[in-house]
Order: C-alpha cells, then sequence, then structure tokens
C-alpha cells in the first residue's frame, strides 16, 4: 500500500539536518522510519532542496540493503535461515508464512500489512527456530504457531 507522501514532514527532516547534503544518508534513514521506505516524491523532494544530482540519491538508495524502494507492510516479519535455524525447520516455517500470507518471500501482502523477509541469523541461536517481527523475537516457532501470529498482528489496532 503506497503511503500519503506529505512533503512537509520530508522538508522538517532536512532542515533537522541542516539541509546539508553530507547529511544525506541520516536524512534517508529518518524519511524511511516514517514511510517504512522511501517514496519516489520525497527523494525528489531532498534532491531538489539539497541540489544534488537526483543519480547521487537513487546510487545511496540502491547501494544500502537497508534502504527500501519498495513500501513494506505494517509489520516486517523475519524469518531466520541461519544455520541452527534451518536444522530446526525453519524452511517449513517459511514456506508456512508464504501459504498463509499469500506471497512469496520479499513480497507483500496487498492490504500493506506483512511483508515477509528471511535473514541469516538473528542472534538468538538457543531459541531455534526463530521469527522476529519488527522488534518482538519469536523463539521455537512451528508451522502450527504462524497462523496465530499473523492473527495476533493482523489484529492489532497500532
Ligand atoms: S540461526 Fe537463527 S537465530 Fe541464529
Amino acid at each position: 500500500m503506497q503511503a500519503k507522501v506529505n512533503l512537509k514532514l520530508v522538508d522538517e527532516v532536512i532542515k533537522s539536518w541542516g539541509a546539508d547534503p553530507a547529511f544525506l544518508i541520516p536524512m534517508m534513514q529518518d524519511i524511511q522510519a516514517q514511510y517504512n521506505y522511501l517514496p519516489r516524491p520525497a527523494l525528489n523532494r531532498l534532491q531538489e532542496k539539497l541540489n544534488i544530482p537526483l543519480t547521487r540519491v537513487s546510487e545511496v538508495a540502491t547501494f544500502y540493503k537497508t534502504f527500501s524502494l519498495k513500501p513494506k507492510g505494517k509489520y516486517i516479519i523475519q524469518v531466520c535461515t541461519g544455520t541452527a535455524c534451518h536444522l530446526r525447520g525453519a524452511p517449513r516455517i517459511a514456506d508456512s508464512f508464504m501459504r498463509e500470507l499469500g506471497i512469496e518471500v520479499n513480497g507483500t501482502t496487498k492490504n500493506g500489512l506483512f511483508t515477509l523477509s528471511t535473514v541469516n541469523c538473528l542472534g538468538a541461536c538457543a531459541l531455534a527456530p526463530v521469527v522476529k517481527v519488527n522488534e518482538d523475537v519469536h523463539g521455537q516457532v512451528s508451522s502450527d504457531k504462524v497462523k496465530k501470529i499473523i492473527e495476533a498482528y493482523a489484529a492489532r489496532k497500532k
């Protein structure tokens, strides 16, 4: 789901960094924190206000993995596929999420609620298999728990 881009908000971010092109990356991080991705109109505004080439902004946006040019869901589900989790059934868990959400890995549900991704070790191997939803870590996840996890987040108001 595309977020409506409030350019005033983008202007505030630019102002908070003194409109200094040296702070392009933190400005982009702040913008992504607002929208969960980097909307095109926001990048155009950055380029315009900082008076730098749009190619420079695009290069930064595509170089750093942390940036996304595509809208992401409100909840980012990360299924750990590191060795410990893999051995304890991570591929089955990822399959269950794909089936329940009707999306592939790196896809986002049409209602804009969930983005599914995989990650290489979340640093909680003792809890394998591990799934992280935004900042929440879920340990010893089984295929049976997948539906419950999705339902719990879908039921949240905020
Ligand atoms: S391998 Fe999954 S948390 Fe380390």
